[in-house]
């Protein structure tokens, strides 16, 4: 017989014990090991099974995913077309943010098709209420106010639906686990049992997850691994807008965005998120420039804001809302050592307008040029859209689908655009936009100020 041995498994990064240790030696989380049983000795790794039949590429059948979609189509392109059925999606956010107020929504369109909402956080009672508040009907959704995970699956076993929402995964416990729902292991287990489900009935799965302080999703790093789909929902809880993203997604581009706006009839889709983000922009106003990131196969506007102001400490403030903090202090070395722009004892902040996120390098130099706006008191022409990525010794790279970011701006009714001078070609702009080509911040600064 083969011998065991029993060691222990971080959850979140995979680490190997040999002891329990509180804290995970590999990536610092607290208890996150877990205690498993490895045979060991001769036998133990040999093969125990039958043979597996494996195919040739060429003799698997192709053809698209069947998919469904929910009629949102800020929700459905997110996704890649629609909800495949079988499909384990993972819901996360913020608390408060608007996830059980999306899936409501999502679960009350699909109703006519058999939607399970497993409530474990609410009453049947408290969905109700928030149902009444949205402007679908969901009168044949099928509430299960329940936490025991085999209860659950007992019972989607008996409706058969065709989509089930678990709102939130970190309720559900199995209770043979001697740990607390909530916990890796439990967290862990259920997904498991949920995935398995979907995978074998078809039944497609939104998973609600709930985000901790840090941004990364509560419970096992694996929930993230095992799902096909991880999407985030995102917002400022100031603002009223929220951003549905694929960070994850087996059936889809990763890239995609959608955005929404929370009203107090739930979150309704914004088609044209540019206008929405230009909206309350006050032209001829210093500090601000325009700049066109480009979101999965979306171009978006948005309005960056700067604000530089003499410092009264001993080291200056630099502080970047929606933008990485780190990149912006970069960008603000490169402006100082390059161009000779004295930032050194100034305060800067920079803030994305309407509580958007960006993460391209492509807002570079819309970021440097609204910092040098605010510190000049000069205000960027008011039709004018800014785009390129700035490098370490000043220049300004080209970057991707500049093609879809001109005609979105020209859409907006922009009528120039500074865009990096390289890989410009003929008819790369629509013709009402004037293009200013520039190579290295200099001509930037030069031709806009
Ligand atoms: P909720 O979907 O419950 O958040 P989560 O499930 O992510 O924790 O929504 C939270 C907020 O949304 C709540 O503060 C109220 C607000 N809200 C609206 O503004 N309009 C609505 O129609 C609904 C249902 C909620
Ligand atoms: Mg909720």
């Amino acid at each position: 017989m083969a011998k065991s041995r029993t060691r222990y498994v971080c959850q979140s990064c995979g680490h190997e014990s040999a002891r329990w240790v509180g804290r995970c030696p590999g990536c610092e989380a607290w208890n996150t090991l877990v205690e498993e049983i490895v045979a060991t000795g001769p036998g133990a790794r040999a093969a125990q099974g039958r043979p597996g039949r494996s195919v040739r590429l060429a003799d698997v059948e192709s053809g698209s995913e069947p998919r469904f979609p929910t009629g949102i189509e800020e929700f459905d392109r997110v996704l890649g077309g629609g909800i495949v059925p079988g499909s384990v999606v993972l819901v996360a956010g913020d608390p408060g943010i608007g996830k059980s107020t999306l899936m409501t929504e999502v679960a009350a369109l699909l109703a006519p098709q058999g939607v399970l909402y497993v409530c474990g956080e609410e009453s049947p009672a408290q969905v109700r209420l928030r149902a009444d508040r949205l402007e679908v009907d969901g009168s044949d959704v099928r509430l299960l106010a329940e936490t025991d995970v085999d209860t659950i699956l007992a019972s989607a076993e008996e409706l058969d639906p065709a989509v089930a929402v678990i709102d939130s995964i970190q309720t559900l416990y199995r209770p043979d686990l001697p740990s607390a729902p909530g916990s890796v292991a439990q967290v862990r287990e259920c997904a498991a049992l949920l995935m398995r489900r979907a995978k074998s009935s078809g039944m497609a799965t939104f998973v609600v997850g709930h985000v901790t302080k840090d941004g990364t999703i509560a419970g096992p790093r694996v929930l993230e691994h095992m799902v096909d789909t991880v999407v985030h929902l995102e917002g400022d809880r100031h603002h009223a807008y929220r951003v549905l993203r694929a960070v994850k997604n087996r059936f889809g581009s990763t890239n995609e965005i959608g955005v929404f706006e929370m009203q107090s009839s739930g979150l309704k889709p914004v088609a044209n998120p540019s206008e929405i983000f230009l909206s309350e922009r006050n032209t001829g106003a210093s500090g601000s420039a325009v700049i066109c990131a480009v979101e999965g196969t979306r171009p978006v506007l948005a309005e960056i804001q700067a604000l530089v102001t003499p410092t009264s400490y001993p080291s200056p403030q630099r502080t970047a809302d929606g933008f990485d903090t780190r990149r912006l202090q970069l960008l603000l070395a490169v402006l100082e050592k390059r161009e000779g722009i004295r930032l050194a004892a100034q305060d800067v902040f920079v803030n994305v307008a309407g509580g958007l996120r960006l993460t391209e390098p492509a807002v570079d130099l819309g970021i440097a040029m609204a910092v040098v706006s605010s510190l000049r008191d000069r205000a960027l022409p008011a039709d004018t859209v800014v785009v390129g990525e700035v490098g370490l010794s000043g220049e300004v790279r080209s970057v991707p689908q500049l093609a879809t970011r001109l005609k979105e701006a020209a859409k907006l009714g922009f009528r120039s655009a500074v865009v990096p001078a390289y890989g410009l070609h003929a008819g790369i702009a629509p013709q009402s936009l004037e293009l200013v080509p520039v190579s290295r911040l200099r001509e930037a600064i030069d031709r806009l100020f």
